[in-house]
């Protein structure tokens, strides 16, 4: 299962949705990898483990014959890097010469390689579509869009719609499993009437749980992972662990979950488990 965390616009929480979400799924059992494709690196220096690295996703995107090496980051989760600017402009150079399979590299090496050993492999994506963000979306099953709600972020997500149904052909089982709010501060009355414009336009796609702002999220990714993990007691832990629930269920609905319902009970045990001593 390929999911591709994505939204036209840079800063709503894509990033630290793929870090927490990814450390939330492997926490309850799943086998999860996380690959970085944002010339930033910021899902790539969230790893404090892997300081010597020789393998990087863009010298797989960009040389056709290398096969995709991750690292280990954490329990059941493993992790690809970027190498910053330069490597992902060269790899976008030579995927733009490779007009019609360069679209598809990506999805190729997973399938023909890792793609088994996983469960869920996350895609951390840059802001914009180009190369590199097609090869997500082709690569991907679903697509997960972390959103403000601000108008910026609802329009950045309408674009990556757009770009949703310019691919359908290519890859037709593509579909978006939903968008959820990052930061959502209802008391102004813009952001109520942006929030009414985002239910209607993704109406049956939106995710109940939403991510409150909470200063721990960036810290824990200073410190080198996922606020479940260094601040378990952190409102938005909670909130990531409620959403990956929630993904996980729709993914059940859909008859789509890794391993079915035995891995959504054996979820909810582990976390039963987990919580309680927070609790107390
Ligand atoms: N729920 C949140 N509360 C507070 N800060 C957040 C939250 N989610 C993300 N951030 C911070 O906002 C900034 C942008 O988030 P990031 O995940 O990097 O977005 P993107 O990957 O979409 O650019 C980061 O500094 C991050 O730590
Ligand atoms: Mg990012």
């Amino acid at each position: 299962m390929v999911i591709s965390i994505m939204n036209w616009k840079g800063g709503v929480g894509k990033t630290s949705s793929t870090i927490n979400l990814g450390y939330s799924l492997a926490r309850l059992g799943f086998k999860v990898l996380l690959i970085d494709l944002d010339p930033q690196e910021n899902l790539s220096n969230t790893d404090k483990q892997n300081k010597e690295r020789k393998h990087f996703i863009t010298d797989c995107l960009q040389n056709k014959d290398l096969e995709i090496k991750p690292y280990r980051f954490k329990e059941n989760l493993d992790i690809c890097h970027m190498d910053g600017k330069k490597a992902y402009d060269r790899a976008l150079v030579d995927l733009d010469s490779d007009k019609v399979d360069g679209l598809f590299r990506l999805g190729e090496k997973l399938e023909k390689g890792i793609i088994n050993k996983y469960d869920f492999i996350l895609l951390d994506t840059a802001p914009g579509f180009n190369m590199i963000s097609r090869n997500a979306l082709l690569a991907s099953n679903y697509l997960l869009v972390p959103s403000e709600l601000s108008q910026d972020s609802i329009d950045g997500a309408m674009k990556l719609q757009n770009e949703v149904n310019g691919v359908a052909r290519f890859n037709p089982g593509l579909e978006i499993l939903g968008m959820f709010i990052i930061r959502p501060k209802l008391r102004t009355i813009y952001q109520q009437s942006v929030k009414e414009y985002s239910d209607e336009n993704f109406k049956g796609h939106m995710f109940s749980t939403k991510i409150r702002e909470n200063i721990r999220i960036g810290e824990s990714k200073t410190i080198g992972g996922a606020v479940l993990e260094y601040y378990p007691e952190a409102t938005s832990a909670r909130d990531y662990v409620v959403l990956t629930f929630e993904i996980m269920e729709r993914l059940h609905e859909k008859g789509r979950l890794p391993g079915g319902k035995k891995s959504l009970d054996r979820a909810k045990k582990i976390e039963e488990e987990l919580f309680k001593p927070v609790n107390r």
